[in-house]
């Protein structure tokens, strides 16, 4: 049997190579998605190696996770629960279809996970392979296994001689990717208090960040960040440059109790520090540049594309189908957006766009008003007759 593994070198994925190795007398190819993590890749493919696995990708995915995945949840104004910007949710497809591919390449029979049975991501890898191949197995050694808790499979790491990195002992479970990180577990998991200050990854402490507000221009091109204070970056960089930039004002932070896919709600801690300015910023730019009936719909639309990504349906033909409307309306999402970012906020100060809706002419009370007052009262008479019977 061939296995192609998702590893990322922690204690979980580590332990499941030697167990998937051993429990299905099974080649393991280990693959590893570098989409912007926060720990570094440099020692993976020797760990890989060492711990058993007869191959092993590591790939550098973070231009195709940004332009296939966030940025048409950039675009669509993707919130799960009106919160959460989905960088968990988002990533997972893409780790699934390179997953998929390479079983194809490589002629494996199975593909496997480290998630755990409570979570979404092992309904999101699940919903994802099976989207793309059904005929492939899914394996989540973490459900299968008797190793049920964290002292057992470090017990199992020495027993069997596997290298593991307990060097910071970290009490949160952790996902990060260049679109957001997510912690959950340990203390957060008391809904009464707020996130202790050590659980935040990436951001700075609203409450110290720099007391001079800084201001940022992002130039959108049809729907894309195209440019920072009018310098052109390819997009992998702007939302890097972006990203440190809010983070220093300590802004894209979320705490959220979520509803899990799985029915229970938990509470989760997110830093979305580019993510989130890019999306205030093209919200409004679409506030201006889209006529009011599909904005509002675009608006409806939005918190379904989140439950899509959220849920596992990435591959589904609703979530393609969402992505075509938000497509066709994009082209007209040019302009630069000014925003500001202090102490953890992160507010607008100047749009500009030559497709704006947006006439001075008509919105002013002063001299120079183009609107026609006496069109206005007629339209308020004909407005009012249907909540009136004759
Ligand atoms: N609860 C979040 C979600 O479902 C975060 C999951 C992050 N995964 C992790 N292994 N820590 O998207
Ligand atoms: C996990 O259980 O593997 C992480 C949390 C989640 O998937 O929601």
């Amino acid at each position: 049997m061939k296995i192609v593994l998702a590893y990322s070198g922690g204690l979980d994925t580590s332990v499941a190579l030697h167990w998937l190795k051993e429990r299905y007398d099974a080649e393991i190819i280990a693959f590893c998605a570098d989409i912007g993590q926060l720990e570094s890749l440099d020692t993976v493919k020797e760990r890989a190696l060492r711990t058993g696995a007869s191959k092993v990708y590591v790939e550098p995915l973070a231009d195709r996770f940004l332009a296939d995945f966030a940025l048409p949840a950039l675009q669509a104004h993707a919130r799960y629960e009106n919160k959460y910007l989905v960088a968990a949710p988002l990533s997972r497809p893409l780790i699934a279809q390179r997953m998929v591919e390479i079983a194809h390449a490589e002629g494996a029979d199975a593909v496997a996970h480290g998630a755990t049975g409570k979570g979404n991501d092992q309904v999101r890898f699940h919903t994802s392979v099976t989207a793309l191949d059904p005929h492939l197995k899914v394996l989540a050694p973490v459900i299968d296994w008797e190793l049920t808790t964290r002292e057992s499979e470090l017990a199992y790491a020495r027993e069997h001689g596997i290298e593991v990195s307990v060097s910071k002992e970290n009490p949160y479970s952790i996902d990060t990717n260049i679109w957001g990180t997510s912690i959950e577990c340990g203390e957060l998991d008391d809904i009464t208090q707020p996130p202790p200050a050590h659980a935040w990854q990436l951001t700075a402490d609203p409450k110290s960040a720099p007391e001079n507000a800084e201001q940022v221009t992002i130039g959108f091109e049809g729907g894309v960040p195209v440019a920072l204070d009018g310098e052109k970056l390819g997009l992998t960089e702007l939302v890097s440059w972006l990203g440190s930039l809010a983070a220093r004002h300590g802004v894209g932070r979320i705490d959220i109790v979520e509803s899990r896919v799985v029915g229970f709600k938990t509470r989760g801690i997110y830093e979305a520090p580019a993510a989130t300015v890019l999306m205030a910023a093209h919200e409004e730019l679409e506030a201006i540049v889209l006529d009011r009936e599909t904005l509002h719909h675009k608006q409806q639309l939005a918190l379904r594309y989140a439950e899509l990504a959220y849920y596992g349906y990435w591959f589904s033909d609703l979530r393609r189908a969402l992505d075509g409307f938000v497509a066709t309306l994009q082209p007209q999402v040019t302009g630069e957006i000014t925003m500001e970012l202090h102490k953890g906020s992160c507010t607008v100060v100047s749009r500009r766009s030559p497709n704006s809706r947006y006439s001075g002419a008509l919105a002013t009370y002063e001299a120079g008003d183009t609107f026609d007052h006496k069109a206005g009262a007629g339209f308020a008479y004909v407005w009012s007759l249907p909540l009136t019977r004759p």
